[in-house]
C-alpha cells in the first residue's frame, strides 16, 4: 500500500509516518510539507498525487492557528475548505482512496453530551467553518472518503496545549485555564494508529469520529499535564470564558462541550484509550516533560 500524507510536518503527519508498535507504518508512505505540496495550489496537488500514484492519502495539512482563522477567514477557507477539495479531487482522478481529517469544532458545542457522526454540525468559528466546508466539498467531490473528525490533538511541537502548559510553568507565568470549554484531548500517536486502522480495515467512506476516551475541561486538562510533569504543587487558577475575555482576551468563540463520541470505530473494533492513560504515555516517553526523575513521578 502506498500513502501519501499532506502537511508532513505537522502533528499527525509525524505520528503517521512514525513507526506505530506494530512495528511500522502500514506500507510505503511519502510525506510531503508544505514547502513540497501547497495544497491550495491544486495543479501542484493534482501532480504530487498523480506522481505519487497512492492507494491512500491522508489529509492533514491545514491551518489549525484558530485565532489567525478568524482574522484571516479566506486563508482559512483557502487552505482549509479549497485545499481540501483540490486533494479530494485529484484523489478522484487517481482512485486514491482520501482520508481527510477534520475537527470537533464543526459543532456549536451546545449539546451537552458527546456528538455522534451522524448529529448536525453549526460550526461557531471560522475554524470550524472552513473545516465543515473542508468535509463537503471532500465528499462531494470523491465518494470513496473518510472524514475523520479529532479533537485537541497533542504530539510535539510548539503549538501543542501540552507544551504550552509546561512551558507557561517553567516560565512562571500565572496559570489559569478556563472550566467552560470541553472535548477529549487526544494523543497524535494514538490517532495515527487508529487512522492506520481505518485504513488497513478498509473501513466504509463516510464520517468518523477518533478522540481518547473522556473529556476534560481545559482546567482540567491543564493540571492533569502538570500533576504528571511533577508540577502539581503549583498553583492553577480555574476562571471562565467570559472572565478571560473581561481580562483581555479576544479570541474565537469555542464550541462549550464538543467531545465527540466514536460510535462507528468502535463498531469496528477500533477503539482508543482513555486520555489519562494516553497523555501519561506520552509524557513518559518525553522525560524532557517532567521535572523529577522518572521513579519520582507520582
Ligand atoms: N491540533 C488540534 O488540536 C486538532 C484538533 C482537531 C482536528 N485537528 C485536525 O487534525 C489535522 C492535523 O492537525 P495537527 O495537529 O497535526 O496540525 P499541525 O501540527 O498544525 O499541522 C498542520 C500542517 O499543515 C501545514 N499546512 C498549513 N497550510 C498548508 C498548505 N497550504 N499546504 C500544505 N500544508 C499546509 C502546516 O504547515 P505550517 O505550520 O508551515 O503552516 C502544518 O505543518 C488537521 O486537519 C487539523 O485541522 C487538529
Amino acid at each position: 500500500m502506498r500513502i501519501l500524507i499532506t502537511g508532513g510536518e505537522g502533528q499527525l503527519a509525524r505520528a503517521l509516518t512514525a513507526a506505530g508498535p506494530a512495528g511500522g507504518p502500514i506500507g510505503q508512505v511519502i510525506s510531503l510539507g508544505r514547502s513540497d505540496l501547497d495544497v491550495t495550489d491544486a495543479a501542484l496537488v493534482r501532480r504530487a498525487v498523480a506522481d505519487a500514484a497512492p492507494t491512500v492519502v491522508v489529509h492533514c495539512a491545514a491551518l489549525t492557528d484558530t485565532a489567525r482563522c478568524e482574522r484571516e477567514p479566506d486563508a482559512a477557507d483557502a487552505v482549509n475548505a479549497h485545499g481540501t477539495e483540490n486533494v479530494a479531487r485529484a484523489c478522484a482522478a487517481m482512485g486514491a482512496r482520501l482520508v481527510a481529517i477534520s475537527t470537533n469544532e464543526v459543532f456549536d458545542g451546545e449539546k451537552g453530551a458527546p456528538y455522534i457522526e451522524d448529529d448536525e454540525p453549526a460550526a461557531v468559528n471560522a475554524y470550524g467553518r472552513s473545516k465543515l466546508q473542508g468535509e463537503r466539498l471532500a465528499r462531494a467531490a470523491h465518494t470513496d472518503t473518510l472524514v475523520v473528525r479529532t479533537s485537541w490533538v497533542y504530539g510535539g511541537g510548539a503549538a501543542d496545549f501540552v507544551a504550552k502548559v509546561l512551558a507557561a510553568a517553567r516560565a512562571g507565568r500565572s496559570l489559569r485555564f478556563v472550566t467552560d470549554e470541553a472535548a477529549s484531548p487526544t494523543s497524535a500517536a494514538d490517532l495515527a494508529e487508529a487512522v492506520r486502522a481505518l485504513i488497513e480495515r478498509a473501513a466504509p467512506p463516510g464520517v468518523y469520529h477518533l478522540t481518547n476516551e473522556g473529556d476534560a475541561s481545559r482546567y482540567a486538562w491543564a493540571c492533569e499535564i502538570l500533576r504528571l510533569a511533577g508540577m502539581g504543587g503549583l498553583t492553577v487558577a480555574p476562571i471562565t470564558t467570559e472572565e478571560l475575555r473581561a481580562s483581555g482576551y479576544d479570541g474565537p468563540r469555542k464550541p462549550p462541550y464538543s467531545a465527540l463520541a466514536n460510535t462507528r470505530a468502535r463498531a469496528i473494533g477500533i477503539t482508543l484509550r482513555p486520555w489519562r492513560d494516553a497523555l501519561r504515555a506520552w509524557m513518559t516517553a518525553r522525560p524532557e516533560a517532567t521535572t523529577v526523575r522518572r521513579g519520582m513521578r507520582q
